[in-house]
């Protein structure tokens, strides 16, 4: 008789995000006349800029023709865009890189859970709250954690709640633990860190031997120029961090598709005997053997990001999307909400008004003003009573979202 994984039926409930697509859609099914705004997954709405696109054409007809067809490509992403990632995204903030420690993808939340393939399963998981689902899922799935208790949380893990009077920054653990999730500028709560918070961090992992995954996705939303873009810019985070970046949130890229890891060589982990082995090789041999790659044209469109006309481009729309997240914080702001992010990340948290838990908060928008985010409590159980607005809509309805807010009645 096949045998299912049950890790899988450990799992709370469905993934956040089609969770609240199902009961929008539900919704609209019975209001069809409601004109819904959605505010709830941080997933971009406009196009890709004329430079990405000039790219994505010209590598789609390279393709059309047989002196430059492609077949497959390196696993681990074409040369020219892995350059232009160690040159543009590294060397530029005084971080020297090589190719060989760039591992382009189809996307952050992949590697995210992929990269576990690489880690041992003793290893103790520290994962904030609330926190991005992904990083707790995964882990769910691949069996590395207990059954979820009746307080939300898994056994086995780890857990760091981060609350408002802390800026919503995890405590150090109080005991030692070998792999951090941390993600800066954070998604859900829109916060960051400072250079010398991250260095308590790069300091533990190197005390402990841990290891940190660094997701630093949002990090073209930074706007202040003392924050951290990279954990390699803390000295010593070589050796114990691998980062997550993405062309998602950064250039458009979420229908598209493609990201990036780095693996630096110095970043080692132990055997059972105690003795370190690098994880670069050992990721170079996942992706290898699980990966293709990402497709040429892709590759192409995502490199155009970072010529002198494309970086200008998205600016420009990472700028409109900022501009919507000041437009929010101070739109809620005057409604009377204690709201936090939205300065340097395209999120914006709030905590509910009255105690009202988040789902509650969620219904009630969703029914008296057909605006759609996302509670927090879906975060974890630290996320209860706030909600996050993503600030990737379109201008007029972000403008039509918070005049039907503040004339809600909570
Ligand atoms: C979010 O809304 O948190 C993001 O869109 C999720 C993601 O990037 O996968």
């Amino acid at each position: 008789m096949i045998q299912l994984n049950e890790n899988y039926l450990k799992l709370k409930a469905g993934y956040l995000f089609p969770e609240i697509g199902r009961r929008v859609k539900e919704y609209q099914a019975a209001n069809p006349q409601a004109n819904l705004i959605r505010m709830g997954i941080g997933d971009v709405t406009l196009p890709l800029v004329p430079s990405v696109i000039e790219a994505f054409n010209g590598a789609v007809d390279e393709m059309g023709k047989k002196e430059s067809f492609k077949g497959y490509g390196p696993e681990q992403g074409y040369e020219f865009l892995r350059q232009a990632i160690v040159d543009f995204d590294y060397k530029k903030r005084g971080i020297e890189l090589s190719i060989d420690e760039v591992f382009v993808s189809d996307g952050s939340k992949c590697d995210t859970g992929n990269i576990l393939d690489i880690f041992g399963r003793k290893n103790v998981i520290a994962i904030c709250d609330p926190v991005y689902p992904v990083y707790v899922d995964t882990n769910v799935m691949d069996g590395r954690t207990g059954v979820c208790l009746d307080n939300g949380y898994y056994e086995g893990i780890h857990y760091m709640p981060c609350y408002d009077s802390s800026g919503f920054l995890p405590a150090l653990p109080d005991k030692p633990v070998d792999l951090i999730y941390l993600c800066f500028p954070n998604n859900p709560t829109g916060t960051t860190i400072t250079k010398t918070d991250l260095k308590k961090w790069v300091d533990y992992a190197i005390r402990n031997k841990a290891v940190i995954l660094y997701d630093s996705a949002y990090e073209a939303y930074i706007r202040d120029s003392s924050l951290p873009h990279s954990i390699y810019e803390i000295e010593g985070a070589k050796e114990v961090a691998i980062e997550f970046r993405s062309f998602s949130k950064t250039a458009g890229f979420t229908g598209t598709r493609c990201a990036y890891t780095v693996i630096p060589k110095a970043l080692k982990a132990y055997d059972p005997m105690g003795n370190a082995h690098p994880l670069n090789p050992l990721w170079n041999r996942r992706q290898s053997t699980k990966f293709n790659g990402v497709s040429y044209p892709v590759q192409k469109a995502a490199a155009a990001s970072y010529t002198e006309k494309g970086r200008k481009e998205i600016n420009e729309v990472i700028d409109y999307y900022m501009s919507n997240a000041a437009l929010m914080k101070k739109s809620l702001i005057a409604s009377g909400f204690n709201v936090f992010g939205g300065d340097n990340a395209p999120y914006v948290w709030l905590k509910t008004k009255n105690n009202m838990k988040s789902w509650d908060f969620f219904d009630l928008l969703l029914h008296q003003v057909h605006v759609v985010g996302t509670p927090g409590s879906g975060f974890g159980p630290a996320g209860e009573g706030y909600f996050r607005f993503s600030a990737f809509a379109e201008r007029e309805k972000v403008v039509d979202a918070m005049s039907r807010i503040s004339s809600a009645k909570f």
